[in-house]
């Protein structure tokens, strides 16, 4: 290129500096909007819409998963009886982000029991759902906070409804398997006492004693047999036992067996057969607890964040029971016209701090140890309009007897 060719290019420049310089502060314009309007969904100020704040998130999203997998394990520790309970699919979720404050999820979970008593404590992935014959599932409802560069994950209340899979349906499905029966018969108790007896022939030292049978199912085929689950303690020492440790009769339960009695005497051709027994228990890992109070050690889990699970003092809406387990008999027992009805109606879930549809605050300053106050907006629980259309998510276990949408 010539010296006449390089004049004539530096002329251009020259000449298109003003308006380079003008599009230079376009682009630099443009790209901050971009960016500004890029960003601003998540930075999106309350004020502009203060109490609507509950945004739908998708039920299968890994996020939400492990939000409501930490709300379980909350609500399956805050339980003294029962089985623990599996997420079978997030049925629907909400985020309501509280600037400072991290989020408040509202959770609506199909669940399961598993086969793992709560006084277990067994870790959430050894516990497998109930075969199909003996399923009970339902629905909690949960609100769940999580401050995450605080580490806060606080379950501040639930409520769950859990019905055990229709009979009628099951046998249908499977007319030889084994069918709950009413924890009370007489036979289930035989069956509880004779397979503990037969534990406790085998102890060399220690004696137990039943505490209370949590489950027992019946079966027909291929021989009358019962199969029991039932918790037992140390039974008090008794003159034949001088070197039992003296343990007072109301102590808690040390572990849970499962039976089984079966006889063939109900066949009038035959004689009647001597019982086969059958029993394995399982201890409980020894909790220490506390005198008078919940062990903070004990409610700490494997999470991965620490949990700030402070036993309350002071806040007596604090230390009020956050929400509860309820029973309901299955659905054959009910009148024919009700059937057919939704989930929400079949398993009714009530979970409301508030009915102010502007919302109240929760003080959960407890949980942040901090001199000034620490507020959680709380709204009513929403239904299930806007909900995400990812939602309900994918079921864990596909059973065609659970009564699902
Ligand atoms: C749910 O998420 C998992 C993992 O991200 C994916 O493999 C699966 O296909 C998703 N299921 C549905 C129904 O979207
Ligand atoms: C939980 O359910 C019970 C009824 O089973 C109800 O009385 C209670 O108010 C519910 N808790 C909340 C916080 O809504």
């Amino acid at each position: 290129m010539g010296g006449p060719v390089l004049a004539a290019l530096y002329q251009l420049i020259l000449d298109l500096v003003p308006y380079r310089m003008g599009l230079l502060r376009l682009l630099v314009l443009c790209t901050l909007a971009a960016c500004c309007m890029a960003r601003s969904p998540p930075v999106q100020p309350l004020p502009q819409r203060p109490f609507s704040g509950l945004h739908p998130l998708g039920c299968n999203d890994s996020q939400v998963l492990a939000v409501a997998g930490f709300a379980l394990q909350n609500i399956n520790r805050d339980q003294k009886d029962g089985y623990m309970l599996s997420l079978n699919r997030v049925h629907d979720v909400r985020e309501h982000y509280q600037e400072d404050m991290g989020s408040l999820f509202y959770l609506t979970l199909d669940v399961l029991e598993t086969g793992c008593h709560v006084l277990s404590r067994k870790a959430q992935k050894d516990c497998k759902p109930r075969m199909f014959y003996e399923s009970v599932y339902g629905q909690c409802k949960a609100m769940f906070h999580i401050n995450k560069p605080r580490r806060v994950l606080y379950l501040p209340a639930y409520n769950c409804t859990l019905r055990p899979v229709s009979k009628r349906k099951t046998h249908m499905m499977c007319p030889d398997c084994p069918s709950p029966i009413d924890l009370s018969a007489p036979s289930v108790l035989e069956a509880a006492t004779e397979s503990l007896a037969k534990f406790n022939s085998k102890s060399p030292s220690k004696k137990y004693e039943l505490v209370k049978v949590t489950k027992a199912t019946g079966q027909l085929m291929p021989s009358l047999s019962y199969h029991v689950e039932y918790l037992i303690r140390e039974a008090p020492c008794t003159q034949s036992q001088a070197s039992c440790s003296l343990q007072p009769s109301d102590s808690e339960p040390v572990g849970i067996c499962q039976g089984s009695l079966s006889s063939m005497s109900y066949v009038p051709l035959i004689q009647p057969l001597e019982n086969s027994v059958t029993v394995t228990c399982e201890f409980f890992e020894s909790q220490a607890q506390v005198p008078g109070g919940e062990n903070p050690a004990v409610t700490q889990g494997p999470q991965k964040l620490p949990q700030k699970n402070i036993t309350p003092t002071s806040s007596p809406s604090v230390t009020a029971p956050r929400g509860s387990i309820q029973h309901l008999p299955d659905l054959d027992d009910k009148p024919e016209e009700s059937k057919g009805e939704s989930p929400e109606e079949a398993f009714p879930v009530q979970l409301d701090l508030t009915t102010n549809p502007q919302g109240d605050t929760l003080d959960v300053s407890f949980l942040y140890l901090e001199p000034e106050e620490k507020k959680l907006v709380v709204l009513p629980f929403p239904g299930k309009e806007q909900r995400s259309a990812e939602c309900p998510g994918p079921e864990k276990e596909r059973n065609p007897v659970l009564f699902s949408p």
